[in-house]
């Protein structure tokens, strides 16, 4: 007796002292059922977590201690049955007190045998989590509500950027408009009107594109002379940059067809020139190359003939640490009004849909290359579409 209550130490321990420990623990109820589901022991911490007293509880089965609906639906049977045939079990879930309260639950059932292996009992460990089940509720509701300011944020500036972009256009159909009612000139009247038609097709563009992205269409695509297509292109793209800006472009002949849309490639390029723009405070040269390459898996596993089209400016480059998020829709640094996020997000679905890829190359302060690479459409295509 007397050893009982000396100093504990590896060499002295009883059961006694397991008891002790175990009683000891009042944040965890530890007790002990039948193997049928009968309380035999019950801890102090059972007691506070339960608040049955030892008496009171032992005898009791464990379906006392779970809710009407979880009784009425076996889950006390099927957590007990389950302990016995895998050993352990385990569970969250509301259980009731004994006046009826209701407490969120972490439970683990494991199963104790002895040494024939034949189960004697089983052993039982509820923790009462309702506190930090509730500090998660918070943090989801307050996740929640992070990300609904952020979705507003964000089509805040969409719509801020939508503003701006079609007033641009406005006030070109506007102006063209007015100066085209005043003059006699018939050359002068024609090239007006051509703009008024230019400013209002883009806007259509804008649109179709606006409702594209809305409704994930997949658009028709068909092989697309890619020398042609820059050649064209090549008057819009200069008119996107202002005067103190240079464009270069160097373009291999013969570059390979691409099965796309090829609205949807000047829509990607005139991004990346715009993009460019901005990067670059006010003067520079904005380099635009496109050539045909071999690929061999070394950009994102992608293999065989490719056209590659490059936009290279002289801007302020990129912040490794947005890098992951450029290609997110409505992501921006740029103000309210200046930047919509939807450029990068649209050439790099463009460039995927495709079957291709973009790569950025940025050096802070002296500027950003943007790759972007175009599977070259099969021959027989080639045929089939001219
Ligand atoms: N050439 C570039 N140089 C520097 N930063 C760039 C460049 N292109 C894109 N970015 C960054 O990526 C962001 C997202 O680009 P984008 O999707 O086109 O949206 P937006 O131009 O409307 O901001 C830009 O706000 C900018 O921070
Ligand atoms: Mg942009």
């Amino acid at each position: 007796m007397h050893s009982q209550f000396a100093p504990l130490s590896p060499g002295n321990l009883t059961e006694r002292h397991y008891e002790m420990l175990v009683q000891a623990v009042v944040d965890y109820a530890i007790f002990m059922l039948d193997p049928a589901g009968f309380v035999v022991s019950w801890n102090a911490g059972a007691a506070r977590t339960k608040g049955y007293a030892a008496a009171e509880a032992i005898g009791q089965h464990l379906s006392i201690f779970y809710t009407e609906e979880d009784r009425c639906a076996g889950k006390p049977g099927y957590l007990l049955d389950r302990a016995r045939r895998e050993g352990r079990a385990q569970d969250e879930g509301w259980r009731v007190r004994k006046d009826g309260t209701r407490f969120w639950a972490l439970v683990v059932i494991d199963a104790i045998r002895n040494e024939q292996g034949d189960i004697i009992g089983l052993a039982k460990i509820t923790r009462d989590i309702t506190d930090r089940r509730e500090a998660e509720g918070r943090y989801d509701a307050l996740r929640a509500q992070l990300f609904q300011a952020q979705k507003l944020e964000a089509l805040g500036q969409l719509t801020g950027g939508m503003a701006h972009d079609f007033n641009n256009l406005l006030t070109i159909i506007l102006s063209a408009a007015k100066l085209a009612s005043r003059t006699d000139d018939p050359e002068r009247l024609a090239s007006l009107l051509d703009n008024i038609q230019t400013a209002g097709e883009r806007g259509a563009q804008m649109t179709r594109n606006l409702l594209t992205f809305a409704r994930c269409e997949p658009k028709p695509s068909r092989l697309v002379d890619l020398n042609q297509l820059l050649d064209a292109a090549s008057t819009f793209i200069s008119q996107a940059l202002p005067k103190t800006m240079t464009l270069e472009m160097q373009v291999d002949e013969a570059l390979h067809a691409v099965q796309l849309d090829p609205s949807e490639l000047e829509m990607a390029l005139l991004n990346l020139i715009l993009n460019a723009r901005d990067a670059m405070s006010g003067s520079g040269v904005v380099r635009l190359e496109a050539s045909n390459q071999r690929l061999a898996g070394d950009v994102e596993g992608l293999q065989g003939e490719f056209v590659l089209i490059a936009v290279a400016d002289q801007g302020c480059g990129i912040d490794p640490a947005i890098r992951p998020r450029l290609f997110e829709p409505f992501f921006t640094t740029k103000d309210i009004g200046k930047g919509t996020g939807l450029g990068l997000s649209q050439v790099y679905g463009f460039a995927r849909q495709a079957g291709g890829s973009v790569q950025i190359e940025s050096t802070a302060g002296q500027g950003t290359t943007m790759q972007l690479y175009l599977p070259a459409g099969s021959a027989q295509a080639a045929d089939a579409g001219e």
